[in-house]
Parts: C-alpha cells; sequence; structure tokens
C-alpha cells in the first residue's frame, strides 16, 4: 500500500510499503477516507523528536472498515468509524479511569500512551496511508452515523484536535461565564476556541500572530489578538480589568517562539501566568518533551524551562498538562457535529491527496499564509 513514511528532517514521502493487516484477534484494518497533518507531526517533521526512520506517520484518521479479526464483537466491515489518536486496552489501570492516553496496555513497557505513528508511543504505524491496524476494535473505533460521509471533514476531527482543544479547556477548569485566553491559533487553539464558546464562556481571546489563523477565531467570536502588534498580556489584562481571564489555554508547546521566530521555549507558560487572574487554571496541552537535543536553549535541551514559579505560586494558580484522553469526549463531540451545534471542519483550508503530503507537510510548516489544517483523502 502507500504511505507517507519519515525519512529524516524535513524528510518525508510516499513510499509502498507492507499492507496493514489483522495482527491479534481483536484487531480491525480501516481503510482511510480521511487523515489529516497535525501541528504534532510538525514535531517529528522537523527532526524535533528521536522518531525513527521509516515510520508510517498520521495519528488523526477514519475511515471504513475493511477487514474484522475474529474477536472483535461490535465492529462489522463497512462501519465508517473515527480513530482516537490514542490507542487505547478499555481494560487497564488508567484506561478503565478515562485516562486513555496513558494507556499501560499498548504503551512501551515502563511508559504511559500509545498512538498511531508517532515518536515515543509504541511501535504503530500511522494512518497516512491507504489502510490502518487498529487494535482493540471494540473499544477504540467510534462508530459513526448516516451523515458520516457528508460531514466526514467535521468528523475527522474527532480523532485529534476536536477533543484536545475541549482538553484544554477542561484541563482550565473553565465554567460558565468564564473569560478565557488560549495561546495558540493553530488548529488545537481554534478547536479550543471553539470548545470555550460551546462550554459558555463570556469572552474567548485568542493569541498569535498568523493573521489567518486570528481571522478563524474572530469568526468563532473569539476577541483576536496579534502578539506582533503589541503585548499580549497586557492586551489581555486590559480586556479583563486588569485582573487577567479567569482561565488560560496553552496550545503552542515547546517550539514556542517569539514573533521573529526565535524559539522561547518558556514564552507562553509564563505569558499564561501573567495573563491569568489569581486562582484561576491553566491548561496545557500544547506538547513539552522530556528532552529535546535539538533546542538552542540549554534548559530546554533537557526539557526544561525557566517557569515563574513564585508568580505562579502567589496568585495561588492551577496547572493541569497532557495528552488528551479523546475516548473521554469523542462520543459526545460526535454528537454536537451530528446536531449541527459544532462544525470543525470550518478550520480545514486543504483537501489533498495522499501523494501531496509531502509538499503539504513543506507548506503547513513553513505557515504559509492559509495553509491552516491540511487533510489528506487517499482516494483522490
Ligand atoms: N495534548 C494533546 O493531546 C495534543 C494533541 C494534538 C496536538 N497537540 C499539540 O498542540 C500544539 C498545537 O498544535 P497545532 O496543530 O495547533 O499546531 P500548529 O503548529 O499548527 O499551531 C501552533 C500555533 O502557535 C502559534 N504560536 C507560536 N508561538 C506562539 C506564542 N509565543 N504565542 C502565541 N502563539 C504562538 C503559531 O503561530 C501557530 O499558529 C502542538 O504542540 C501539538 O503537538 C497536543
Ligand atoms: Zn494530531
Ligand atoms: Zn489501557
Amino acid at each position: 500500500m502507500k504511505a507517507l513514511v519519515y525519512h529524516g528532517t524535513k524528510d518525508v514521502r510516499i513510499d509502498k510499503v507492507p499492507d496493514a493487516k489483522i495482527e491479534k484477534p481483536t484487531d480491525v484494518v480501516v481503510k482511510i477516507t480521511t487523515t489529516n497533518i497535525c501541528g504534532s507531526d510538525l514535531h517529528m517533521y522537523e527532526g524535533r523528536t528521536d522518531v525513527e526512520k521509516g515510520k508510517v506517520l498520521g495519528h488523526e484518521n477514519m475511515g471504513l472498515v475493511e477487514e474484522v479479526g475474529k474477536a472483535v464483537d461490535t465492529v462489522r466491515v463497512g462501519d465508517y468509524v473515527c480513530l482516537p489518536f490514542n490507542i487505547g486496552c478499555g481494560f487497564c489501570a488508567n484506561c478503565e479511569r478515562g485516562l486513555t492516553g496513558y494507556c499501560l496496555t499498548c504503551a512501551v513497557p515502563g511508559s504511559a500512551g500509545a498512538a498511531y505513528g508517532f515518536a515515543g508511543m509504541g511501535p504503530y504505524s500511522g494512518g497516512q496511508a491507504e489502510y490502518l491496524r487498529v487494535p482493540y476494535a471494540d473499544f477504540n473505533c467510534l462508530q459513526l452515523p448516516a451523515d458520516g460521509k457528508e460531514k466526514e471533514n467535521d468528523y475527522v476531527m474527532l480523532s485529534d484536535v476536536f477533543p484536545t482543544g475541549w482538553h484544554a479547556t477542561e484541563l482550565a477548569g473553565i465554567s460558565p461565564g468564564d473569560s478565557v485566553v488560549i495561546y495558540g491559533a493553530g488548529p488545537v487553539g481554534l478547536m479550543a476556541c471553539l470548545s470555550a464558546t460551546i462550554r459558555g464562556a463570556s469572552k474567548v481571546m485568542v493569541v498569535d500572530r498568523q493573521p489567518d489563523r486570528l481571522k478563524l477565531a474572530e469568526q468563532m467570536g473569539a476577541t483576536a489578538i496579534d502578539d506582533s502588534k503589541g503585548d499580549a498580556v497586557e492586551k489581555v489584562l486590559a480586556l479583563t480589568n486588569g485582573l487577567g481571564a479567569d482561565c488560560g489555554c496553552e496550545a503552542v508547546g515547546y517550539q514556542c517562539h517569539d514573533h521573529h521566530g526565535h524559539e522561547v521555549p518558556n514564552l507562553t507558560m509564563n505569558n499564561l501566568v501573567k495573563s491569568v487572574k489569581a486562582t484561576g487554571g491553566i491548561g496545557v496541552v500544547g506538547v513539552f518533551i522530556p528532552v529535546d537535543p535539538g533546542a538552542n536553549d540549554a534548559l530546554a535541551k533537557k526539557g526544561q524551562i525557566a517557569f515563574d514559579f513564585g508568580s505562579f505560586w502567589f496568585k495561588g494558580q492551577k496547572i493541569r498538562t497532557g495528552q488528551a484522553n479523546v475516548k473521554a469526549y469523542n462520543r459526545k463531540l460526535r454528537d454536537l457535529i451530528t446536531v449541527g451545534k459544532a462544525k470543525p471542519s470550518m478550520i480545514v483550508s486543504h483537501e489533498l491527496s495522499l501523494d501531496k503530503a509531502p509538499e503539504a507537510y513543506k507548506n503547513f510548516d513553513d505557515k504559509i499564509k492559509g495553509w491552516t489544517k491540511v487533510i489528506l483523502k487517499p482516494s483522490l
């Protein structure tokens, strides 16, 4: 089958690889109809992870079930399913508490959490390919309703960015009426913006410097803050009577930079401490990693940042972090799409064939204007 394979820094290619197949009786094989490129893929693309050469990337996947293992009960050939980017077993100590981003069964022994096509998240191949092997299929497949095909570009966002944006607001502890500041207007920040709106935020402020992305935030009803035009913290304080937002979300991660493009690894975290009110909550879904040998900052090489802990403590703030437990949210978020209350496809900028993936990676990584979210359709 055809698949997008990692060959090294900024070198991904479409290669012929062995077909995905049933390896355990609890597996299914899905024929991919849509698979997205994610900001998380860019950390690997830029050579800032230890992902191995030869890995098939792609963790935002949906499609039609092609083949079913002998022990699969509820999933049938021909079902339209969306797959959470985390692979869970459903029965380990973490999965049974809903923490499927930290599955102990599917993870590499000694760690927690597994994903398709991802550095450090187990041996699983990604879905930027014609077919994908899905382990523990009864647990992992989210069945889609009859409008699955028609709303495919919405439902595919249930694999990652919509639940991840929701998770950011959950970690931040948002309540109806709260004001919220979100750093990052990439797909994850925009989905946090959509989620905050659905959850009844009174004011959503989104900080970035990409005008096209900020415009999407405005279309969702948020106040866009372009930090290349002035200090974002001051703007948030001015918009919140000098107190700061009730809660804040980090949707950028360890490669956050100033608006000249220089990486400043502690920038978003310290800006959140400054722009969230005393006692406010901060939800961090942007990825931070334990070691980053490719960083140019001595602390960041060791996975550390100079965090304003004194101000954070003095303000009595709370912080929660981590991978989104997609299974905890995707069923209900699917239902919001079905009834028309959420339309996450509004962030899609490019719908391309799988063959175009290498140039799509380049354009998305270069943050070329208008390249907000790329979805790939192997059938095109
Ligand atoms: N926790 C999870 O489960 C999970 C899931 C998916 C993605 N992620 C992570 O979320 C992060 C965002 O993903 P994405 O797909 O939106 O990525 P993206 O790269 O498309 O978007 C990041 C955005 O952040 C902006 N940015 C950079 N520095 C900034 C700063 N200092 N202040 C404000 N904005 C800044 C960029 O201009 C860009 O628009 C990544 O780290 C990704 O790996 C986490
Ligand atoms: Zn993703
Ligand atoms: Zn598990």
